[in-house]
C-alpha cells in the first residue's frame, strides 16, 4: 500500500490535537483523512494543513475504506467501536487503556518493541503515558545489564487527564489567588491548585491506584520482563500543565555504573541525557513540553541497591505519552506493510 487512508478518533480531544499537529509536523503520508468524534462535535470545523475540514460523528459507517484509526476517544468509545473498525479492515491504534493488557493486542513503544507488531490482530495498543517515557531509557539499560526490581515515583502533569483538567488548573490557580471559590469539574476530591494529589485513578483492592498498577503490568509486557519481576509504583498529580516526571530506582543483574549508564543513554533512541550536577543541568517539565524526546538527569548509583542505578526522567506527557507514539506506530505499520491483517478472533 503506498498511501493509507486514516481517520483520527477523537480529534478534538487534548491528545486528538497532539495527534493532528504531529501528523503535519512529520508529513506523514495519507491518501484520505477523516477527522472523527462525538455526536456534540459533529458538524464543527476543525483546521488541519491549513484547511477547514467537517467534524463526523463516530458511527460504525464512518470507518468505511479506513486502513489506519488513530483513536484518543476513551476506552468506552474504543470498545463500543472496534469490531466494526476491525470488521472493515482497518488497524485499531488505540491510546486508551481498553485493549494493553489483551494476550492479542501488542502494547508497543515504537523503537523499543516494534517486532511485537508482526503479531497484531487489527489492534495495537500504546502504552499508557507514565510507562511510555520510562521504556525508552529503561530499554537499552535493561538490554546491558538485565533489570531485577524497579520503582517509579512519577509527578504527574493534569494534562494527562484531559481537557476539563488543564481548565481546573488554570482556573483554579485564579481563583485561589483572587481568593475565590472554585468548582471543580475534574479533581473533585482534591484542590488541584497549589497542592498534589497522591491518587490517579481508582485504587485496587491491594492498595495501589489502577494508574500504578498500569506501570506494573505494561512494563512487563513491552520489556517482556517475567511475571515476578517486582515492580511498584507511586503516582501522583501534580499543578504542573504538561510534562510527566519520574524518580526511577533500578537494580540491575549487573552492574551498571553511572558513567555508563550515560553512555548508554547517549545513543539511545528517543532520549537526550541532560546531566551535569555542578552546573544544576537537568531535565524539568517546561523545558520538555512541546518536545520529542525523552530527557533523562540526575543519573546516579541508586545507594539502596547492590547493582542500582537512580535516574530523573522527564518527558512531554501528551506527545511521547501519547500522540508521538500512536503517529509512530502508524509510521511503523506502513513502514513494515502490516496494514493487513487477520479477523479478531
Ligand atoms: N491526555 C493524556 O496525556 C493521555 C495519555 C495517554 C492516553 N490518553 C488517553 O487518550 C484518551 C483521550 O484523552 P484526552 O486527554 O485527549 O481526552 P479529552 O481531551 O477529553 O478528549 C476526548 C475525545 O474523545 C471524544 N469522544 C468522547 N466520547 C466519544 C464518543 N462516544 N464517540 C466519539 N468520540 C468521543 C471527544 O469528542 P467530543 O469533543 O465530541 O466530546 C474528544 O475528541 C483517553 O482514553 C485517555 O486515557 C490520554
Amino acid at each position: 500500500m503506498n498511501k493509507p487512508n486514516i481517520a483520527i478518533l477523537g480529534a478534538t480531544g487534548v491528545v486528538g490535537g497532539e495527534i493532528l499537529k504531529i501528523l503535519e509536523e512529520r508529513n506523514f503520508p495519507y491518501n484520505e483523512i477523516k477527522f472523527l468524534a462525538s455526536a456534540r462535535s459533529a458538524g464543527k470545523k476543525i483546521e488541519f494543513k491549513g484547511e477547514t475540514h467537517t467534524i463526523i460523528e463516530a458511527t460504525p459507517e464512518a470507518f468505511e475504506g479506513i486502513n489506519i484509526v488513530l483513536a484518543s476517544a476513551g476506552a468506552s468509545t474504543s470498545k463500543a467501536l472496534v469490531d466494526e473498525i476491525v470488521k472493515k479492515g482497518a488497524v485499531l491504534v488505540d491510546n486508551s487503556s481498553a485493549f494493553r493488557m489483551e494476550k492479542d493486542v501488542p502494547l508497543v513503544i515504537a523503537g523499543v518493541n516494534d517486532e511485537d507488531l508482526k503479531w497484531h490482530k487489527g489492534i495495537v495498543a500504546n502504552p499508557n503515558c507514565s510507562t511510555s517515557q520510562l521504556m525508552l531509557p529503561l530499554k537499552p539499560l535493561h538490554e546491558y545489564g538485565k533489570i531485577k526490581r524497579l520503582i517509579v515515583s512519577t509527578y504527574q502533569a493534569v494534562s494527562g487527564a484531559g481537557k476539563e483538567a488543564i481548565d481546573d488548573l488554570y482556573d483554579s490557580t485564579k481563583a485561589s489567588l483572587n481568593k475565590e471559590i472554585y468548582k471543580y469539574k475534574k479533581f473533585t476530591t482534591k484542590p488541584i491548585a497549589f497542592n498534589l494529589i497522591p491518587q490517579i485513578d481508582v485504587f485496587c483492592e491491594n492498595g495501589y491506584t489502577k494508574e500504578e498498577m498500569k506501570v506494573v503490568h505494561e512494563t512487563k509486557k513491552i520489556l517482556h520482563l517475567s511475571d515476578d519481576t517486582p515492580i511498584s509504583c507511586t503516582a501522583v498529580r501534580v499543578p504542573v500543565f504538561v510534562s510527566h516526571s519520574e524518580a526511577v530506582s533500578v537494580e540491575f543483574e549487573k552492574e551498571i555504573t553511572p558513567e555508563k549508564a550515560r553512555e548508554i543513554l547517549s545513543t539511545a533512541y528517543g532520549v537526550i541525557v541532560i546531566d551535569n550536577p555542578e552546573k544544576s543541568e537537568y531535565p524539568t517539565p517546561i523545558e520538555a513540553a512541546g518536545k520529542d524526546p525523552v530527557y533523562v538527569g540526575r543519573i546516579r548509583k541508586d545507594l539502596a541497591f547492590e547493582n542500582g542505578l537512580a535516574l530523573w526522567v522527564v518527558a512531554d506527557n501528551l506527545r511521547i505519552g501519547a500522540a508521538l507514539n500512536t503517529v509512530r506506530i502508524a509510521e511503523k505499520l506502513v513502514e513494515m506493510d502490516l496494514l493487513c491483517h487477520s479477523e479478531r478472533p
